[in-house]
Protein backbone atom coordinates (compact mmCIF):
# COMPACT_ATOMS: atom_id res chain seq x y z
CA UNK A 1 0.00 0.00 0.00
CA UNK A 2 1.14 3.42 -1.13
CA UNK A 3 2.24 5.39 2.16
CA UNK A 4 1.58 8.96 1.03
CA UNK A 5 -1.34 10.98 -0.75
CA UNK A 6 -0.81 12.19 -3.88
CA UNK A 7 -2.28 15.64 -3.59
CA UNK A 8 -3.95 18.69 -6.67
CA UNK A 9 -3.13 22.22 -5.57
CA UNK A 10 -6.42 23.13 -3.62
CA UNK A 11 -5.37 26.21 -1.97
CA UNK A 12 -2.21 28.14 -3.20
CA UNK A 13 0.93 26.37 -1.89
CA UNK A 14 -0.92 23.01 -1.97
CA UNK A 15 1.44 20.55 -3.95
CA UNK A 16 3.04 17.29 -3.54
CA UNK A 17 2.03 14.09 -1.08
CA UNK A 18 0.25 14.54 1.89
CA UNK A 19 2.24 12.73 4.62
CA UNK A 20 0.80 9.95 6.51
CA UNK A 21 0.63 12.39 9.69
CA UNK A 22 -1.13 14.81 7.24
CA UNK A 23 -3.50 12.20 6.34
CA UNK A 24 -4.03 11.31 9.88
CA UNK A 25 -4.95 14.86 10.97
CA UNK A 26 -7.67 15.23 7.78
CA UNK A 27 -9.26 11.62 9.19
CA UNK A 28 -9.67 13.31 12.64
CA UNK A 29 -11.21 16.27 11.35
CA UNK A 30 -13.56 14.62 8.95
CA UNK A 31 -14.45 12.35 12.22
CA UNK A 32 -15.44 15.51 13.85
CA UNK A 33 -17.25 17.37 10.82
CA UNK A 34 -21.32 17.40 11.97
CA UNK A 35 -24.02 20.11 11.00
CA UNK A 36 -23.10 21.99 14.56
CA UNK A 37 -19.33 21.44 13.42
CA UNK A 38 -18.66 22.75 9.74
CA UNK A 39 -15.61 21.26 8.13
CA UNK A 40 -13.86 24.78 7.95
CA UNK A 41 -14.05 25.72 11.86
CA UNK A 42 -12.85 21.97 12.67
CA UNK A 43 -10.41 22.21 10.11
CA UNK A 44 -9.25 25.79 11.53
CA UNK A 45 -9.08 24.78 15.17
CA UNK A 46 -6.79 21.04 14.23
CA UNK A 47 -4.36 23.15 12.47
CA UNK A 48 -3.99 25.78 14.80
CA UNK A 49 -3.73 22.98 17.28
CA UNK A 50 -1.34 20.93 14.77
CA UNK A 51 1.46 24.02 16.20
CA UNK A 52 4.92 23.91 13.86
CA UNK A 53 3.00 21.81 10.35
CA UNK A 54 4.74 23.53 7.20
CA UNK A 55 2.18 25.80 5.56
CA UNK A 56 2.21 23.66 2.26
CA UNK A 57 1.61 20.66 4.87
CA UNK A 58 -1.38 22.27 6.14
CA UNK A 59 -2.38 23.20 3.09
CA UNK A 60 -2.59 19.74 1.89
CA UNK A 61 -4.98 18.68 4.49
CA UNK A 62 -7.23 21.16 3.62
CA UNK A 63 -7.28 19.85 0.63
CA UNK A 64 -7.38 16.33 1.64
CA UNK A 65 -10.66 17.38 3.93
CA UNK A 66 -12.49 19.16 1.01
CA UNK A 67 -11.85 16.46 -1.24
CA UNK A 68 -13.55 13.96 1.06
CA UNK A 69 -16.65 15.72 0.83
CA UNK A 70 -16.65 16.86 -2.28
CA UNK A 71 -16.55 13.27 -4.01
CA UNK A 72 -18.18 11.58 -0.44
CA UNK A 73 -21.18 10.55 -2.75
CA UNK A 74 -18.70 8.57 -5.14
CA UNK A 75 -16.89 6.13 -1.94
CA UNK A 76 -17.38 3.09 -0.77
CA UNK A 77 -18.63 3.17 2.78
CA UNK A 78 -17.10 -0.51 3.70
CA UNK A 79 -13.38 0.92 3.63
CA UNK A 80 -10.81 2.96 6.04
CA UNK A 81 -11.42 6.34 6.60
CA UNK A 82 -7.71 6.16 5.39
CA UNK A 83 -8.73 4.47 1.88
CA UNK A 84 -11.59 6.39 1.55
CA UNK A 85 -9.59 9.52 1.49
CA UNK A 86 -7.04 8.20 -0.98
CA UNK A 87 -10.17 7.21 -2.89
CA UNK A 88 -11.58 10.80 -2.51
CA UNK A 89 -8.01 12.22 -3.56
CA UNK A 90 -8.08 9.86 -6.45
CA UNK A 91 -11.25 10.92 -7.74
CA UNK A 92 -10.22 14.74 -6.83
CA UNK A 93 -7.25 14.83 -9.41
CA UNK A 94 -8.96 12.75 -11.97
CA UNK A 95 -11.64 15.12 -12.69
CA UNK A 96 -8.90 18.28 -12.92
CA UNK A 97 -7.06 16.65 -15.40
CA UNK A 98 -9.74 15.02 -17.59
CA UNK A 99 -13.23 16.36 -16.24
CA UNK A 100 -15.05 14.52 -19.24
CA UNK A 101 -14.11 11.27 -17.06
CA UNK A 102 -16.93 11.61 -14.77
CA UNK A 103 -20.17 11.51 -16.81
CA UNK A 104 -23.14 13.79 -16.01
CA UNK A 105 -24.95 10.62 -14.86
CA UNK A 106 -22.44 10.18 -12.59
CA UNK A 107 -22.64 13.20 -11.20
CA UNK A 108 -26.50 13.22 -11.09
CA UNK A 109 -26.47 10.30 -8.99
CA UNK A 110 -23.97 10.72 -6.79
CA UNK A 111 -22.52 14.98 -6.68
CA UNK A 112 -25.51 15.78 -3.93
CA UNK A 113 -28.22 14.30 -1.86
CA UNK A 114 -31.11 12.89 -3.38
CA UNK A 115 -33.71 15.49 -1.84
CA UNK A 116 -31.59 18.36 -3.22
CA UNK A 117 -33.09 17.36 -6.48
CA UNK A 118 -36.81 18.16 -5.71
CA UNK A 119 -35.57 21.31 -4.21
CA UNK A 120 -33.46 22.63 -7.01
CA UNK A 121 -33.40 23.37 -11.09
CA UNK A 122 -30.46 20.64 -10.88
CA UNK A 123 -28.22 20.68 -14.12
CA UNK A 124 -24.95 18.77 -15.06
CA UNK A 125 -23.20 21.41 -15.66
CA UNK A 126 -24.15 23.27 -12.13
CA UNK A 127 -22.91 19.71 -10.47
CA UNK A 128 -19.76 19.48 -12.72
CA UNK A 129 -18.90 23.30 -11.35
CA UNK A 130 -19.35 22.61 -7.60
CA UNK A 131 -16.96 19.43 -8.17
CA UNK A 132 -14.18 21.84 -9.30
CA UNK A 133 -12.09 23.49 -6.35
CA UNK A 134 -13.47 26.69 -5.93
CA UNK A 135 -11.28 29.99 -6.57
CA UNK A 136 -10.47 32.22 -4.50
CA UNK A 137 -11.62 36.17 -4.95
CA UNK A 138 -11.21 38.97 -3.26
CA UNK A 139 -12.59 42.52 -3.43
CA UNK A 140 -9.72 45.47 -3.06
CA UNK A 141 -11.34 48.72 -2.15
CA UNK A 142 -11.30 51.09 -5.16
CA UNK A 143 -8.71 53.30 -3.90
CA UNK A 144 -6.53 51.05 -3.66
CA UNK A 145 -6.97 48.39 -6.57
CA UNK A 146 -3.48 49.45 -8.45
CA UNK A 147 -1.35 48.97 -5.45
CA UNK A 148 -3.58 45.84 -4.70
CA UNK A 149 -2.81 44.32 -8.56
CA UNK A 150 0.82 44.86 -8.11
CA UNK A 151 1.02 43.27 -4.49
CA UNK A 152 -0.88 40.24 -5.35
CA UNK A 153 -0.81 37.72 -8.85
CA UNK A 154 -4.90 37.86 -9.38
CA UNK A 155 -6.27 36.33 -12.30
CA UNK A 156 -10.00 36.67 -13.91
CA UNK A 157 -9.61 40.76 -13.28
CA UNK A 158 -12.18 41.30 -15.96
CA UNK A 159 -15.18 39.79 -13.92
CA UNK A 160 -16.25 43.05 -12.10
CA UNK A 161 -14.17 46.13 -10.98
CA UNK A 162 -11.67 45.42 -8.30
CA UNK A 163 -12.41 42.01 -8.21
CA UNK A 164 -9.70 38.85 -8.97
CA UNK A 165 -9.03 35.35 -8.17
CA UNK A 166 -6.11 34.69 -5.75
CA UNK A 167 -3.19 32.85 -7.63
CA UNK A 168 -0.27 33.40 -5.55
CA UNK A 169 0.92 31.57 -2.66
CA UNK A 170 1.29 34.24 -0.21
CA UNK A 171 -0.97 33.84 3.07
CA UNK A 172 -3.93 36.63 2.54
CA UNK A 173 -3.91 37.20 5.82
CA UNK A 174 -0.87 38.49 7.04
CA UNK A 175 -0.71 40.24 3.52
CA UNK A 176 0.37 43.97 4.57
CA UNK A 177 -2.35 45.01 2.51
CA UNK A 178 -4.83 42.65 3.71
CA UNK A 179 -3.41 44.15 7.32
CA UNK A 180 -3.90 48.04 6.28
CA UNK A 181 -7.49 47.25 5.19
CA UNK A 182 -7.17 47.44 1.07
CA UNK A 183 -8.68 44.38 0.16
CA UNK A 184 -10.69 41.77 1.79
CA UNK A 185 -11.92 38.30 1.14
CA UNK A 186 -15.18 37.98 -0.64
CA UNK A 187 -16.61 35.91 -3.12
CA UNK A 188 -17.54 36.67 -6.95
CA UNK A 189 -21.27 36.95 -6.38
CA UNK A 190 -21.22 37.83 -3.09
CA UNK A 191 -19.63 41.23 -4.94
CA UNK A 192 -22.66 41.34 -7.58
CA UNK A 193 -25.27 41.69 -4.55
CA UNK A 194 -23.01 45.16 -4.17
CA UNK A 195 -23.04 45.96 -7.17
CA UNK A 196 -27.00 45.63 -8.00
CA UNK A 197 -27.58 47.39 -5.00
CA UNK A 198 -25.42 50.25 -6.44
CA UNK A 199 -25.85 52.91 -3.29
CA UNK A 200 -24.74 56.16 -3.87
CA UNK A 201 -22.65 58.84 -2.27
CA UNK A 202 -24.75 60.76 0.63
CA UNK A 203 -27.70 58.39 0.28
CA UNK A 204 -29.13 56.39 3.55
CA UNK A 205 -29.10 51.99 3.40
CA UNK A 206 -30.14 49.76 5.58
CA UNK A 207 -27.81 46.33 5.62
CA UNK A 208 -30.52 44.04 7.29
CA UNK A 209 -28.99 41.43 7.98
CA UNK A 210 -25.14 42.85 7.90
CA UNK A 211 -23.45 39.54 9.59
CA UNK A 212 -20.03 39.88 9.98
CA UNK A 213 -19.91 42.90 7.34
CA UNK A 214 -18.90 41.28 3.81
CA UNK A 215 -21.60 43.08 2.24
CA UNK A 216 -21.94 46.14 4.37
CA UNK A 217 -18.15 47.13 3.48
CA UNK A 218 -18.93 46.87 -0.19
CA UNK A 219 -21.36 48.97 -0.15
CA UNK A 220 -19.29 51.58 2.08
CA UNK A 221 -16.79 51.34 -0.50
CA UNK A 222 -19.44 52.30 -3.21
CA UNK A 223 -20.92 54.97 -1.32
CA UNK A 224 -17.21 56.47 -0.73
CA UNK A 225 -17.29 56.16 3.05
CA UNK A 226 -20.30 58.76 2.76
CA UNK A 227 -24.07 58.78 3.31
CA UNK A 228 -24.99 56.56 6.16
CA UNK A 229 -25.47 52.53 6.59
CA UNK A 230 -27.68 50.75 9.63
CA UNK A 231 -26.24 47.61 10.21
CA UNK A 232 -28.40 45.19 12.03
CA UNK A 233 -28.40 41.55 12.84
CA UNK A 234 -29.50 39.46 15.56
CA UNK A 235 -26.51 37.99 16.48
CA UNK A 236 -24.58 40.35 18.78
CA UNK A 237 -20.71 37.99 18.24
CA UNK A 238 -21.22 39.01 14.58
CA UNK A 239 -21.40 42.56 15.26
CA UNK A 240 -18.68 42.83 17.20
CA UNK A 241 -16.37 41.07 14.74
CA UNK A 242 -18.01 43.83 12.13
CA UNK A 243 -16.54 46.27 14.34
CA UNK A 244 -13.22 44.83 13.74
CA UNK A 245 -13.42 44.50 9.81
CA UNK A 246 -15.24 48.13 9.41
CA UNK A 247 -11.99 49.33 11.62
CA UNK A 248 -9.18 47.59 9.73
CA UNK A 249 -11.13 48.73 6.49
CA UNK A 250 -11.24 52.62 7.45
CA UNK A 251 -15.27 51.87 7.12
CA UNK A 252 -16.81 55.04 9.15
CA UNK A 253 -20.58 55.44 7.51
CA UNK A 254 -22.38 53.01 9.73
CA UNK A 255 -24.07 52.26 12.51
CA UNK A 256 -24.57 49.07 14.27
CA UNK A 257 -27.84 47.76 15.99
CA UNK A 258 -29.10 44.68 16.89
CA UNK A 259 -32.33 43.59 15.34
CA UNK A 260 -34.13 40.51 15.90
CA UNK A 261 -35.86 40.36 12.58
CA UNK A 262 -39.53 41.48 13.82
CA UNK A 263 -41.81 43.88 12.92
CA UNK A 264 -40.34 46.16 15.26
CA UNK A 265 -37.61 47.86 13.37
CA UNK A 266 -34.46 49.47 14.86
CA UNK A 267 -35.19 52.90 13.66
CA UNK A 268 -37.95 55.00 11.85
CA UNK A 269 -35.04 56.41 9.43
CA UNK A 270 -36.81 55.41 6.03
CA UNK A 271 -33.88 54.82 3.37
CA UNK A 272 -33.01 55.00 0.33
CA UNK A 273 -31.80 51.46 0.21
CA UNK A 274 -33.02 47.98 1.86
CA UNK A 275 -30.41 44.93 1.43
CA UNK A 276 -31.78 42.16 2.95
CA UNK A 277 -29.04 39.39 3.08
CA UNK A 278 -31.44 36.62 4.49
CA UNK A 279 -30.24 33.22 6.73
CA UNK A 280 -30.57 30.77 3.84
CA UNK A 281 -29.45 26.89 3.24
CA UNK A 282 -26.31 27.73 1.51
CA UNK A 283 -26.62 25.54 -1.10
CA UNK A 284 -25.00 28.26 -3.25
CA UNK A 285 -21.83 27.61 -1.10
CA UNK A 286 -21.42 23.70 -1.84
CA UNK A 287 -18.55 23.83 -4.17
CA UNK A 288 -16.77 25.62 -1.52
CA UNK A 289 -18.68 24.23 1.29
CA UNK A 290 -18.78 20.58 0.34
CA UNK A 291 -19.68 19.17 3.50
CA UNK A 292 -22.82 21.15 3.53
CA UNK A 293 -24.37 19.12 0.99
CA UNK A 294 -24.63 16.27 3.44
CA UNK A 295 -25.24 18.04 6.45
CA UNK A 296 -28.32 20.17 5.37
CA UNK A 297 -31.74 18.87 5.59
CA UNK A 298 -34.65 19.19 3.44
CA UNK A 299 -36.55 21.00 6.21
CA UNK A 300 -33.94 23.70 6.65
CA UNK A 301 -35.61 24.91 3.34
CA UNK A 302 -38.82 25.24 4.31
CA UNK A 303 -37.96 26.79 7.40
CA UNK A 304 -35.53 29.27 6.52
CA UNK A 305 -38.05 30.43 3.94
CA UNK A 306 -40.22 31.51 6.53
CA UNK A 307 -38.03 33.33 7.55
CA UNK A 308 -36.94 34.87 4.73
CA UNK A 309 -40.20 35.83 4.34
CA UNK A 310 -40.81 37.33 8.10
CA UNK A 311 -37.44 39.14 7.08
CA UNK A 312 -38.16 40.64 3.28
CA UNK A 313 -41.77 41.81 4.71
CA UNK A 314 -40.15 43.45 7.73
CA UNK A 315 -37.61 45.06 6.44
CA UNK A 316 -39.85 46.54 3.45
CA UNK A 317 -41.58 48.87 5.43
CA UNK A 318 -38.22 50.58 6.19
CA UNK A 319 -38.32 51.92 2.79
CA UNK A 320 -38.81 55.37 1.72
CA UNK A 321 -40.91 55.99 -1.27
CA UNK A 322 -38.87 55.72 -4.79
CA UNK A 323 -36.71 53.62 -2.60
CA UNK A 324 -34.92 50.14 -3.56
CA UNK A 325 -35.80 46.60 -1.52
CA UNK A 326 -32.57 43.96 -2.77
CA UNK A 327 -33.04 40.46 -1.28
CA UNK A 328 -30.56 38.01 -1.96
CA UNK A 329 -29.43 34.49 -0.51
CA UNK A 330 -27.10 32.35 -1.56
CA UNK A 331 -29.01 29.59 -1.82
CA UNK A 332 -30.67 28.16 -5.38
CA UNK A 333 -33.39 26.39 -4.12
CA UNK A 334 -36.96 27.20 -5.55
CA UNK A 335 -38.59 28.13 -1.82
CA UNK A 336 -35.96 30.25 -0.75
CA UNK A 337 -35.63 32.34 -4.27
CA UNK A 338 -38.42 33.20 -6.74
CA UNK A 339 -40.83 31.09 -3.85
CA UNK A 340 -39.83 33.92 -0.96
CA UNK A 341 -40.03 36.55 -4.07
CA UNK A 342 -43.43 35.47 -5.31
CA UNK A 343 -44.77 35.38 -1.94
CA UNK A 344 -44.00 38.93 -0.94
CA UNK A 345 -45.19 40.20 -4.18
CA UNK A 346 -48.69 38.48 -3.30
CA UNK A 347 -48.67 39.74 0.34
CA UNK A 348 -46.79 43.25 -0.15
CA UNK A 349 -48.25 45.80 -2.09
CA UNK A 350 -46.73 49.10 -3.38
CA UNK A 351 -43.19 47.68 -4.99
CA UNK A 352 -42.74 46.93 -7.89
CA UNK A 353 -40.23 44.75 -9.70
CA UNK A 354 -36.89 46.49 -10.25
CA UNK A 355 -34.89 45.44 -13.49
CA UNK A 356 -31.04 46.02 -13.74
CA UNK A 357 -28.53 45.46 -16.09
CA UNK A 358 -26.40 42.30 -15.62
CA UNK A 359 -23.32 42.96 -12.98
CA UNK A 360 -21.21 40.67 -15.15
CA UNK A 361 -22.63 42.22 -18.36
CA UNK A 362 -23.33 39.29 -19.90
CA UNK A 363 -24.99 40.32 -23.17
CA UNK A 364 -29.17 39.36 -21.19
CA UNK A 365 -31.69 42.31 -20.83
CA UNK A 366 -31.91 44.00 -17.19
CA UNK A 367 -33.95 41.73 -14.84
CA UNK A 368 -35.64 42.15 -11.48
CA UNK A 369 -34.45 38.74 -10.87
CA UNK A 370 -30.83 37.19 -11.04
CA UNK A 371 -29.84 34.16 -10.58
CA UNK A 372 -25.85 33.26 -10.09
CA UNK A 373 -24.96 30.01 -10.79
CA UNK A 374 -21.74 28.99 -10.37
CA UNK A 375 -20.97 27.41 -13.94
CA UNK A 376 -21.63 31.63 -15.19
CA UNK A 377 -19.31 33.31 -12.51
CA UNK A 378 -16.85 30.71 -10.93
CA UNK A 379 -18.36 32.09 -7.85
CA UNK A 380 -20.61 31.07 -5.01
CA UNK A 381 -24.30 30.14 -6.23
CA UNK A 382 -26.56 34.07 -5.42
CA UNK A 383 -30.04 34.74 -6.08
CA UNK A 384 -31.18 38.86 -6.14
CA UNK A 385 -34.29 40.03 -6.19
CA UNK A 386 -34.89 43.89 -6.32
CA UNK A 387 -38.20 46.30 -6.22
CA UNK A 388 -38.43 49.78 -5.81
CA UNK A 389 -41.51 51.22 -3.89
CA UNK A 390 -44.13 53.53 -5.38
C1 LIG B 1 -26.27 35.42 4.92
S1 LIG B 1 -25.84 35.95 6.50
C2 LIG B 1 -25.36 37.62 6.23
C3 LIG B 1 -24.04 37.79 5.56
C4 LIG B 1 -23.57 39.21 5.49
N1 LIG B 1 -24.57 40.09 4.95
C5 LIG B 1 -22.29 39.32 4.69
O1 LIG B 1 -22.34 39.74 3.52
O2 LIG B 1 -21.24 38.98 5.24
C6 LIG B 1 -27.39 36.14 7.28
C7 LIG B 1 -27.36 36.84 8.60
O3 LIG B 1 -28.70 36.93 9.06
C8 LIG B 1 -28.65 36.88 10.47
N2 LIG B 1 -29.98 36.46 10.96
C9 LIG B 1 -30.46 35.23 11.06
N3 LIG B 1 -31.72 35.25 11.53
C10 LIG B 1 -32.01 36.52 11.75
C11 LIG B 1 -33.14 37.20 12.27
N4 LIG B 1 -34.24 36.53 12.63
N5 LIG B 1 -33.10 38.53 12.38
C12 LIG B 1 -32.00 39.22 12.00
N6 LIG B 1 -30.88 38.64 11.50
C13 LIG B 1 -30.90 37.31 11.38
C14 LIG B 1 -27.57 35.90 10.80
O4 LIG B 1 -27.05 36.15 12.09
C15 LIG B 1 -26.57 36.15 9.69
O5 LIG B 1 -25.55 37.02 10.11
Amino acid sequence: MKNTFDTEPETPGARGALSPAGAELAVAVIARVDRDHPADAVLRDALRSAKGLPRTESAMVSKAVFSHFRWRGWLDPNRTPQASLRQALGFAGTFRKKPASISDAELMEHAIPKWAKEEIAVAPDWLRSIQREPLLWIRSRAAFWNEVQRELVLLHRDRLPNAGAHAGDVDLFRCDSFQSGHFELQDIASQAVGWLCAPKPGQTWWDACCGEGGKLLHLSDLMKNGGLIWASDRSLRRLAFLKKRTARAGCFNYRAVPWQGTAALPTKTRFDGVLVDAPCSGVGTWGRNPHARWTTRPNDVHELAVVQQRLLQAAAAAVKPGGRLVYAVCTLTRKETDGVADEFERHVKGFLPEPVADPFRRPIPPVARHWFWPKDTDGNGMYVAIWRRL
